[in-house]
Formats: structure tokens, sequence, C-alpha cells
């Protein structure tokens, strides 16, 4: 007997979530940019099937629950379903936190101040110096679970804490290890040049040349990229130049922090660079804007920065956006300026500092990101055919996204097709 269309074979697959409020997603492969940026696809009555890691099919619930038999299903109790959240800034390998410093912030004193006093990246050495792989491992574990439980699936982690070679691959040796033993995914970048280490202050030209004759070819194919913080008070532009270009000669991508705290020209030194991203920008020029719009460098923007160090300075995002740059936002966990590892919040800073609307924001935290990292081919948006990472959540519209604070509103996260978190139960 000839079958027609409804009884076409059914087929298993491992996870279906179904009881989807709202499904919202970017489209595509390529990081949106100018009005792009907000276009995002807003579904309802749908249900995401999942197997081998993959979605394998997005379509109205009830076609999808006729044709395919889930191993599992997943009810996303009338929420709203986003993607995983891509972390694309991240500083996660250290030991011990520097609320002293935060408070003295408070009390008046600058970022700036407070490093040159002795304070700053500096200060997070000691400790990572004197801890094991292990000891680093132990601190770092929590967090990555928190970013999990707040719907970060992917992050870009950074060392850069250690600033002798030594000590930084040791800090790859950490993520290394903590890829391969949880559910989130990350990729590292070593931050070599994050500072000028203490035993090499009054002679920053000697660490650059340690960083670029021994670190990167020693980081080469640990590490994705190789990051620098060009800055007047740590890196200067030539400088930059030269360990970037060695970075890319030994084989790694490059990130760059430029123009936090002042307008040095960082941007367009990374539009020169054709960098995978260029960090920060709070101070960036109009020439800095353009430069990396016409290059095609992602800008990746931390809202949380600035209003965490008191700086009054906001990065210029929707000239950015307008301009055609393919913005992404950040949290940039970090012990010294900004101790927060939520993009839910950043995505409502996203839409109260730049105005940012919720469909912007979240094509940031998502396709944009994880385009910054090379992987909007594989993740960042829910399609047919990439990794099955989504989060449910309990909010009722993707509205919600951004003028929701303070909250996490995650019910449950699922990691290559395996639902790897659940609120109130914890890691799967
Ligand atoms: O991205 N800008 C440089 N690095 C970090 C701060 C790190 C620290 O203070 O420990 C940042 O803001
Ligand atoms: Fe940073």
């Amino acid at each position: 007997m000839a079958s027609g269309p409804e009884e076409q074979p059914r087929h298993d697959v491992d996870l279906v979530v179904v009881d989807i409020g709202e499904l919202a997603t970017p489209r595509g492969r390529l990081a949106r940019a100018g009005s792009a940026l907000a276009d995002i696809d807003v579904l309802e009555n749908v249900a995401v099937a999942c197997d081998g890691g993959r979605v394998v099919a997005v379509g109205a619930e009830a076609e999808v629950l006729a044709r395919i038999t889930p191993r599992t299903t997943l009810s996303a109790d009338g929420g709203l379903v986003v993607p995983g959240l891509v972390a694309a800034h991240t500083h996660p390998v250290f030991l011990g936190t520097r609320e002293g410093e935060f408070e003295q912030r408070l009390a008046g004193r600058t970022y700036v101040e407070i490093a040159e006093a002795g304070g700053g990246i500096r200060s997070s050495l000691a400790g990572v110096r004197s801890s094991s792989v292990d000891d680093l491992g132990a601190a770092l574990a929590p967090r990555l679970d928190r970013f999990l439980a707040l719907g970060t699936t992917t992050i870009e982690a950074k060392t850069g804490y250690g600033l002798t070679v030594q000590d930084e691959l040791k800090c790859l040796d950490v993520l290394e290890a903590a890829n391969a033993a949880h559910p989130v995914d990350l990729v590292a970048t070593c931050l070599g040049a994050h500072d000028v280490p203490p035993e090499f202050v009054g002679r920053a030209a000697d660490w650059v040349k340690v960083v670029c004759e021994e670190l990167w070819p020693a980081a080469a194919g640990r590490a994705a990229f190789a990051d620098v913080f060009t800055e007047s008070h740590v890196f200067g532009l030539d400088e930059s130049r030269a360990l970037m270009e060695a970075a890319r000669a030994n084989g790694l991508g490059v990130r760059m922090h430029v123009d936090q705290l002042t307008s040095l020209g960082g941007a367009e030194l990374a539009a020169e660079l054709g960098a995978a991203s260029a960090d920060h920008l709070e101070h960036v020029s109009d020439r800095g804007i353009d430069a990396l719009a016409e290059s095609g460098v992602q800008p990746v923007l931390c809202p949380l920065v600035p209003l965490f160090l008191r700086e009054t300075q906001e990065a210029p995002a929707r000239r950015m956006v307008d301009a055609g740059c393919a913005v992404a936002l950040a949290t940039d966990f970090n012990p010294g300026s900004c101790y927060c590892m939520s993009l839910f919040e950043v995505m409502s800073w996203g839409a109260l500092r730049y105005g940012f609307s919720a469909g912007e924001a979240l094509t940031a935290a998502t396709l944009n990101a994880a385009c910054t990292l090379g992987l909007g081919g594989d993740r960042g948006t829910i399609e047919v055919g990439k990794r099955a990472d989504l989060v449910v959540t309990d909010l009722p519209n993707h509205r919600h996204l951004t003028y929701e604070l303070g909250r996490s509103p995650v019910r449950a996260v699922v990691k290559d097709g395996r639902v790897a978190y659940r609120a109130g139960e914890g890691r799967e």
C-alpha cells in the first residue's frame, strides 16, 4: 500500500523541547551588522528536536511530534527559548577576588590609580603563580557551573594572570582540563600581553620579546587566540602591533583590548590587523569606528565594565551598529573590572546603555558572539544542523530578555542535545 506523507516513517531522536511559548533566534551563519542585528525569528507553537548533539527539526509542535518519537522530552512550560548564550570575552582563570579595589573605586579612586599603586591585574598574579593546575581548576569549575546556570553554553576564556611563560601555559592546561570535564565549551585565548609583569617593569620591550619568541610559539595549537591590553599605561600601539603580528605568525587568531580607558587608536590597529575582535572601545574615535566597519572587524562591547569601574564614558554602540559593525555583547567576567557572569544582565544593560532592542541584544550575545570565535557556522542560532545548545527560560516573550533585570530567568539548559542544567536541581 502506498504511504501518504502523513504515514512517513517515524524516527527516534534524543530529545524534543515542547510547550515552548516563544522561540526567539537569529538566523544564519554570518555575523549580522547594521539593521540586520535586530532581525530575529520569533516563532510560536514550535518544538525543537535534537539528536546526536545537533538540532534536527524546528517546526510546528504537532508536526514535529507526528513524525518524531523523542527518547526524552523537556517541557518549556510556556516559556521563551533562545540559543545557548555565547560569552565572547571572559577572564575566568584566577584565584581570589578583588572586592577591596571595588570599594576603593566607591571611595573615588580610579582603575588606573589602583593599578599603578600595585593593585589591578598584577595583584592577581600571586594567586595564579602559587597555585597548581588542580587548584586553579577547582576555582574555575564553580564559575563554569554558574555560567551554565545562567544560560551560557560557550565561553571564550583568557589566561593573563600568570604572566610568566610557564604560568601562562599552566593556565592553558587549566582551560584544557576544564573543557574536557565540563559541558560548557571553552575557547582558549592566551593573554600573555595582559600587563607588563612586575619583573619587567621599566623594560616592557623585554617582556614583549619573551611573549613573541617563547610564549606564542608554545601556546600555538593550544590556544585559539592571542590577546593584548592596548592602553597607554600597558602596551602602546607599536608594541601591540609587534605582539599581534608575532601571534598571527604562530597561527594564533588575534583579539585585542582596545580604546577602553583612553583613545589610543587601538581600533584602527585592530582593523589594520584584521583582528577577530576589537573589545571594549569606550573611547573609540569616529575614524576607529569607520576602520572597524570597513575591515569587518567585530566590536565586542562590555556594557557592565564602565559601570563597574565607575567610568562615565560608554562605548558608542549605536554609532558602530549604524556604521555597519557586527557588534557582540560580552560580560568581560574577571575579578577586577567586572565580577558578573550573566549575559542576561549584559543584554539588559546593552538595552539601557546603548538603546539596543531585545533582538539586537540577543543577536549580539549569541550569533555575533559566536562569529567572533569563528563558530557562527556551528552555534549561536537554533537551526537544523547547528549544535543543539538551547536555553529554556520562564520569560513570557523575547522582549523580557532586556526588560527584566536582576534575576536569572533560566529554567533549563540543553548542551549538545542533552539537558545539562535544570533550575533547582543543578548540573545533570
Ligand atoms: O578586560 N582590560 C584589561 N583586562 C581586564 C581587567 C582585568 C583586571 O582588572 O583584572 C578587562 O577589563
Ligand atoms: Fe577583558
